[in-house]
């Protein structure tokens, strides 16, 4: 029998994809600019002067328009060392603290592959066998059913390929000469070698997927009464670990372009989930969220939402991925968190209350750092009206510190302690001017962009901001409840607040380049024909200030984070002397656009 404990290379390789982030690999030694999803810089591999060298993180590769050089972060050790295959792998995971597969013997890793693919086929030669049960089988006329009063559509039983296990599939196999080893390996086959028998006997088969979209295992739910447990799932195996495999994530992952990728708890959840507009869901399977599922997803979204079903349970399951997602974070990636209510998950809320409703709560979800906090409030009081001990405050203050020390990035370890006490001292009502500049930071980070809507009314919004920076003393807080979706918007956004909060020294010259790249990115056609009264001198400040309020009001509640987040910001850095300066600054720049 194979040692199940070690699985070798294929697990380095794994582990290796997970947790470099190509970009930053690549990125020491060729300088690389983003450019929307992907880096773009000068091929190291070739001469060129314009750079056609693409480093795309979710997709893990980079690519070369111009030699067609490719390949992952291995294949890139290989060309650019000049390692062989197994060298690199070994130089790799020396960099990033991966252990080491104890097979270092590339006969082994070869047989390995080999077998590797007879379990691929296998479980390939299963699934689809399940399929034709599930469609042809007589006694699967109770899963059909069962099906359609879960609303599973026939397109989706197709998409997700359900299937139904009638007990006949092992003698089938072993028909075709597969041997009862390779069954038992690949985890289908349960009972005696001289009594084989169907693992999912009875159940409906839900297939998981790897990256490369080849089935690793299944998930068999009961259709009755009595089979226990509800959800079977495949054991561990060579090509299947619960820890780091996500149901549905193949296909979730083509969809985490324009929305966050969204975790649920369950199989029928996804299915619900795509059905319903929501095609970037994925779950874990039966097993907690994991360290390895957070790294995963965050290779495909930044801001990826975990969506709890709303039960204690559900609450635990939050807070225990919140915390071990801490010693994990990195700048630009973080969690969201939803609660469901009234102990539903998300199949139930929608069937009961449909899909803007789920919309809603996605809509609503709260940061991580949210999150933190209300758990470590709750270690206290579950009454906010109950007053604090003196003793449970400095407890507090201790935890906070603590829970800080626990982040492993130092700088968004010092953003979430500002935060943190930020909250600490609002809640014992002083100090609140203390709140420095890293709190700040990070709550810049904490408005999240949800859906894309109203693009023009975006760009206007920060347009008028870029021309008039001075309206900012009194649109900061409305700019700071307005969520983008573009990353480019999202960036301008976070430019225009960093300079009014942060950057109280900022130079005129470079604020004025700056900002002209922004109009640029914005484009001034659509300032022109959607804003013209930003290029009529005789429009005051003050009648811009009223138009800017207008069209912010006017937008779509996905936009505008209501008034439960409003979040407020001390003035004390907007000092005369800055005043003055910004509007002398508005001046020359709304005199400055009309020739632009
Ligand atoms: P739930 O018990 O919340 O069920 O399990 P569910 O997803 O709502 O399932 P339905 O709607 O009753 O069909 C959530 C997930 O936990 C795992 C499965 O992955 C399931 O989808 N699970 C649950 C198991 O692995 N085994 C079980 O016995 C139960
Ligand atoms: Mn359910």
């Amino acid at each position: 029998m194979r040692d199940t404990t070690n699985p070798g290379f294929y697990h380095t390789i794994e582990q290796i994809r997970n947790k470099v982030t190509l970009s930053e690999y690549i990125g020491k030694d060729v300088i690389l600019q983003k450019k929307g999803k992907e880096y773009l810089g000068l091929c190291p591999f070739h001469n060129e002067r314009t750079p056609s060298f693409t480093v795309n993180d979710s997709k893990n590769f980079y690519h070369c328009f111009g030699c067609g050089a490719h390949g992952d972060a291995v294949g890139y050790t290989m060309e650019r060392r000049n390692m062989p295959f197994i060298e690199a792998v070994n130089f790799l995971a020396n960099q990033y603290g991966i252990s080491l597969p104890r097979i270092d013997d590339y006969k082994v890793f070869a047989e390995e592959k080999k077998k590797r693919n007879t379990l691929y086929d296998v479980m390939e030669k299963t699934c689809a066998y399940f399929q034709r049960n599930l469609k042809t089988s007589l006694s699967a006329e109770k899963a059909r059913q069962y099906l359609q009063k879960r609303n599973i559509s026939s397109e989706s039983v197709s998409k997700f390929r359900i299937g139904f296990c009638d007990g006949s599939c092992v003698a089938f196999l072993q028909k075709q000469g597969i041997s009862y080893e390779m069954l038992s390996e690949a985890g289908v086959v349960s009972g005696h070698p001289n009594n084989p028998k169907d693992k999912f006997t009875g159940r409906i088969t839900f297939p998981i997927f790897d990256a490369n979209e080849r089935v690793i295992a299944f998930g068999g739910r009961a259709i009755s009464t009595g089979q226990n447990p509800k959800y079977l799932n495949s054991p561990e195996t060579a090509l299947f670990q619960k820890r780091s495999s996500l149901f549905n994530l193949y296909s979730a992952c083509q969809h985490t372009k324009s929305s966050p990728l969204i975790v649920v708890e369950g199989y029928v959840d996804v299915i619900t989930m795509v059905q319903n507009g929501f095609p970037q869901t994925v779950a874990a399977l039966g097993t907690a969220f994991t360290e390895e599922h957070i790294s995963k997803i965050w290779q495909y979204s930044n801001y990826p939402i975990l969506c709890f079903d709303g039960d204690a349970a559900g609450l635990k399951a939050a807070t225990r991925a919140a915390i071990s997602a801490l010693p994990l974070l990195t700048p630009g990636k973080t969690l969201f968190f939803c609660y469901l209510p009234e102990n539903l998950d998300p199949d139930e809320l929608i069937y009961k209350y449909g899909q803007a409703s789920m919309q809603k709560q996605i809509s609503a979800a709260i940061p991580l750092c949210d999150v933190v906090w209300n758990h470590l409030l709750a270690k206290y009081t579950d009454d906010p009206a109950t007053p604090f001990l003196p003793e449970d405050k400095i407890a507090l203050k201790n935890d906070i510190v603590k829970i800080a020390s626990s982040i492993g990035n130092p700088e968004i370890g010092a953003a979430y302690k500002s935060a943190l006490f930020d909250k600490f001292f609002l809640l014992f009502g002083k100090n609140k001017e203390k709140s420095s500049n890293n709190a700040k930071k990070t709550l810049l980070l904490n408005s999240l962009n949800l859906k894309r809507n109203n693009v023009v009314a975006q760009k206007i919004i920060l347009g008028i901001l870029l021309i008039v920076p001075i309206l900012l003393q009194e649109l900061d807080e409305f700019l700071l409840r307005t969520n983008f979706d573009d990353l480019d918007l999202l960036e301008i956004k976070e430019w225009l607040l960093s300079m009014y909060f942060l950057d109280t020294n900022f130079d005129e010259e470079a604020f004025m380049q700056q900002r002209n790249a922004f109009l640029g990115k914005i484009g001034m056609d659509v300032l022109k024909t959607h804003a013209s009264f930003l290029f009529n001198k005789n429009v005051t400040n003050g009648e811009i200030l009223q138009r800017w309020k207008d069209i912010w009001s006017c937008m779509d509640e996905n936009i505008v984070a209501d008034d439960v987040s409003f979040v407020s910001l001390p003035f004390s850095n907007f000092d005369k002397g800055l005043w003055s300066r910004m509007r002398t600054l508005s001046a020359r720049s709304r005199e400055a656009i009309k020739c632009m």
